[in-house]
């Protein structure tokens, strides 16, 4: 068991030219890095000295049972206040790898982020060669003004918020920046040497690719479990997902580019702002012009698709992938961007999000509370497993489907059922590729497809025996995802687009997970410290 004390604290940090004051971690941009080991209990204890709420999640990590240390504010807990504080009480079971925590509320995740290093059970190595040392590349944004002050402003308008000013890897944007020579990440490599590469996707509204000049990237885990290791020139990932990565330093001694940009095939908006960071061979000086790196194309679909393509669990005895065979439950959701009316906002209607035609209402009260205590008019439990008209979901807008009902809408899942969600993109304003996410499970991506779903043919191409395990899915452009998981933990967890616009529209929903027979398989009772609302 260990303490780790984090200390919610507004800073100023100056970037491109400017300074402002942000909300940080221990006073640290990037947040502290979590260690811990599979099998550990932590309890982090974190105290708000900021002038806003705060809710911290740890990104990934099951809380079996525990949803009271899950974080997202409305949905486990309510937030902690300026001057209190709440302590999470995790314990690690059947997990390691990297995973990453962040502030779940508003869109105070901009600064407030870190890693999460879960290491091997003692006496247990990776499933790989012992790289020689190994580095956290965490991928954000920077904006130059108060985050939300530029939320707000988007809101009055109903319109997107202007775009973030930078992209950063470990809080630094790299000197293709204005101001920025000096807040550039260095790594350090030894000749013949490997590397390990903990790499985060904790930008809020893009996906990124991300390759280093000279060198071929070995996957060989996502979201902190372990792939069949395959090499690329690039990887893509997505906001919430983690990539871990072996690079040998076997090129020329030199200086190399290390770089982030996002990939975009949405005709929406353009963002191809690049953060880079440094691979510095040992003795080689810092007045070496750094050797570019390739990235590809912002709108390189189909990299993306085959990228995402080879990705498969390890799947070995010691690290099976148990994907359910059997589907006792089957739910088919559609990703809608479109309008809806609004009485605060200047011209009377906003941009939107919903699944299922549902736009997500967020409660006042924690909803698992009002689970766990049953209290009444929080919440309905009947999110419907199908949207209400099927048609062709990739086609033509139709603007008949633009108006989305509002609601706080659940849906109940029978403790140890399977389940099957096919998650279908859909073109009611636009295709988009969205990235989910669902609170305390992973799943198995057993399918993936461009256009519509077909229920009749796509099932047979699935993959039952080792797909790609992850806490989160790039649905594509356009296309659908299916995810299998099996619900052994009980309790509420928040399922959402981790595109934070897209979030904040109400692309997001909660599963209730019931209890199990027997107290060992019922949510724990609620610990005494548990943020009053
Ligand atoms: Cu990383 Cu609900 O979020």
């Amino acid at each position: 068991m260990h303490f780790i004390y984090l200390q919610i604290q507004v800073k100023n940090v100056s970037r491109l030219c400017h300074s402002k004051p942000i909300v940080t971690v221990n006073g640290m941009f990037p947040g502290p890095t979590i260690y811990a080991r599979e099998g550990d209990t932590i309890l982090v204890n974190v105290t708000n000295y900021a002038q806003y709420n705060m809710s911290i999640h740890w990104h990934g990590l099951k809380q079996y049972r525990n949803g009271w240390a899950d974080g997202p504010a409305y949905i486990t807990q309510c937030p902690i206040k300026t001057g209190n504080s709440y302590t999470y009480n995790m314990t690690i079971t059947g997990q390691r790898g990297t995973l990453w925590w962040h502030a779940h509320i508003f869109w105070l995740r901009a600064t407030v982020y870190g890693a999460i290093v879960i290491l091997p059970k003692q006496g247990t190595g990776f499933p790989f060669p012992q790289p020689y040392s190994e580095t956290n590349l965490i991928l954000g944004e920077w904006w130059n003004n108060d985050v939300e002050e530029v939320v707000k402003q988007g809101n009055r308008l109903g319109l997107p918020p202007n775009m973030s000013d930078a992209h950063t890897i470990n809080g630094k944007p790299g000197p293709l920046f204005p101001c920025s020579e000096k807040h550039t990440f260095a790594m350090e490599v030894e000749q013949g040497k490997t590397y390990l590469l903990r790499i985060i996707n904790a930008a809020l509204n893009d996906e990124l690719f991300f390759a280093i000049a000279g060198h071929n990237l070995t996957v060989v885990e996502v979201d902190a479990v372990y792939t069949k290791p395959f090499t690329s020139q690039a990887i893509l990932i997505a906001p919430g997902q983690t990539t871990n990565v072996l690079v040998q330093a076997n090129n020329a001694p030199s200086r190399y580019f290390m770089a982030a940009r996002p990939f975009m095939d949405a005709p929406l908006s353009i963002d191809n702002k690049t953060a880079t960071a440094i691979l510095q061979y040992k003795g080689i000086p810092n007045s070496v012009q750094p050797v570019l790196s390739q990235l590809p194309a912002l709108n390189d679909t189909a990299f993306a698709l085959s990228y995402n393509g080879k990705l498969r669990s390890l799947n070995t005895a010691m690290y099976p992938a148990n994907v359910p065979l059997k589907v006792d439950r089957q739910l088919f959701y559609t990703i809608g961007l479109g309008i809806n009316q609004c009485t605060t906002c200047l011209n009377g209607t906003q941009l939107s999000a919903s699944l299922n035609n549902i736009t997500f209402v967020m409660p006042q009260i924690g909803l698992l509370q009002a689970h766990y205590f049953n209290t009444k008019g929080v919440f309905t439990t009947d999110f419907p497993d199908r949207p209400p008209t099927p048609f062709n979901y990739t086609g033509a807008p139709l603007t008949a489907n633009l108006g989305t009902k509002q609601g706080t809408r659940l849906s109940k899942i029978t403790f140890n059922s399977t389940v099957e969600l096919v998650l279908q993109d859909t073109n009611l304003l636009t295709v988009e590729s969205h990235p989910f996410h669902l609170h305390g499970y992973n799943f198995f991506i057993v399918g993936t497809g461009v256009g519509n779903f077909d229920p009749k043919k796509d099932p047979a191409k699935f993959n039952l025996v080792d797909p790609p395990e992850r806490n989160t899915v790039g649905v594509p452009t356009g296309g659908w995802a299916a995810i299998r998981f099996r619900a052994d933990n009980p309790g509420v967890w928040f399922m959402h687009c981790h595109l934070e616009l897209h979030t904040s529209w109400g692309l997001k929903m909660a599963f209730v997970v019931e209890n199990g027979k027997g107290s060992d398989k019922s949510v724990l009772p609620p610990p005494a410290d548990l943020p009053p609302c």
